[in-house]
């Protein structure tokens, strides 16, 4: 695998490899990586011929200053994971090189990210959405993978895609668990082993809401109950459960459950997860 901390030096790389013929795979990461982003290191190298993983812990899309100082760094323990899934590239810039001065660009995605995570983390999305482009014209990539686990992440960025003619194919990989249903995630690092335990909760109330949809109970009973359950779990702080159709995550009436899609995010101690089931 080669390592790019340099801006100039990938890009060289890429066009050469683009000119032998190479079709290249871009999976955008912030480090600590686990099975989840392994699983999208895979779909990228069944896909393409070869695979860049984006290594950068984002500034300006953290809305709170300690989630960012306590956000997991784990470089050399990543290099060593994603040699072993077979990633051909691992760039890692400096903050400096991606930002060189106080951005002045923002992203309004109307609706979309005003809703769900963008109402808790406002800012968030514009965050993503402007380090994302700024990938994509480093990289260049034919296609770009992004895990459900980050259901609306997914959305803005097929969304930046559509609207700025980006010319990249954009798949979505399903969510990778951990055997008590835990949604793996950078930030379950910084959970108990207790933690980890009761954050189980998550998936299985997912999995009990979406049955009970299925079976046709009425969505303000199952919300109410589900709500109650999370918050009589110690520890366990609920920001929210919804229901909303998953082509449109601003519409939460009038859901057809066939194309529904259950997302929470709650603070386990103070550890901020978020989760989603399709129903
Ligand atoms: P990060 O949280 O590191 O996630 C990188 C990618 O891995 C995202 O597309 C995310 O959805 C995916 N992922 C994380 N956990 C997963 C799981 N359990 N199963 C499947 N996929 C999973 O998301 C970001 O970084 C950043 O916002 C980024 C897109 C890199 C922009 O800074």
């Amino acid at each position: 695998m080669q390592i790019f901390k340099e801006i100039g030096p990938l890009k060289l790389h890429l066009q050469h490899k683009r000119k032998e013929g190479f079709s290249v795979g871009l999976v955008p990461t912030m480090g600590a990586l686990h099975q989840g982003h392994l699983s999208l290191i895979h779909a990228s190298r069944q896909a393409t011929d070869i695979t860049v993983c984006s290594l950068f812990v984002n500034p300006t899309q953290f809305n709170n200053p300690a989630d960012l100082e306590k956000y997991p760094r784990t470089l050399e323990k990543d290099t060593s994971l994603l040699e072993s899934a077979g990633c051909d590239v691992l760039f890692a810039p400096e903050t400096a090189s991606m930002y060189e001065r106080a951005e002045v660009i923002h992203f309004d995605f109307g609706q979309l990210d005003k809703v769900l995570e963008g109402k808790f983390r406002p800012g968030h999305f514009s965050g993503v959405a402007t380090v994302v482009s700024k990938l994509f014209h480093i990289v260049e990539p034919d296609h770009a993978f992004f895990g459900q686990k980050d259901y609306q992440q997914l959305q803005i960025v097929t969304k930046l895609v559509e609207e700025l003619k980006f010319n990249i194919q954009v798949h979505g990989v399903p969510i990778i668990r951990e055997p008590n249903g835990l949604a793996m995630s950078s930030r379950n690092q910084r959970l108990s082993e207790a933690d980890k335990t009761r954050a189980g909760i998550l998936h299985e109330s997912l999995s009990d809401a979406r049955s009970r949809l299925l079976a046709g109970k009425p969505w303000t009973e199952v919300q109410k109950d589900i709500i109650e359950k999370i918050n009589k779990t110690q520890d366990l702080q609920l920001e929210y459960f919804e229901l909303t159709n998953r082509n449109d995550l601003t519409n939460t009436t009038n859901v057809d459950i066939k194309n529904g899609i259950l997302l929470t995010a709650c603070f386990v101690g103070s550890v901020r997860l978020i989760d989603n089931m399709l129903i």
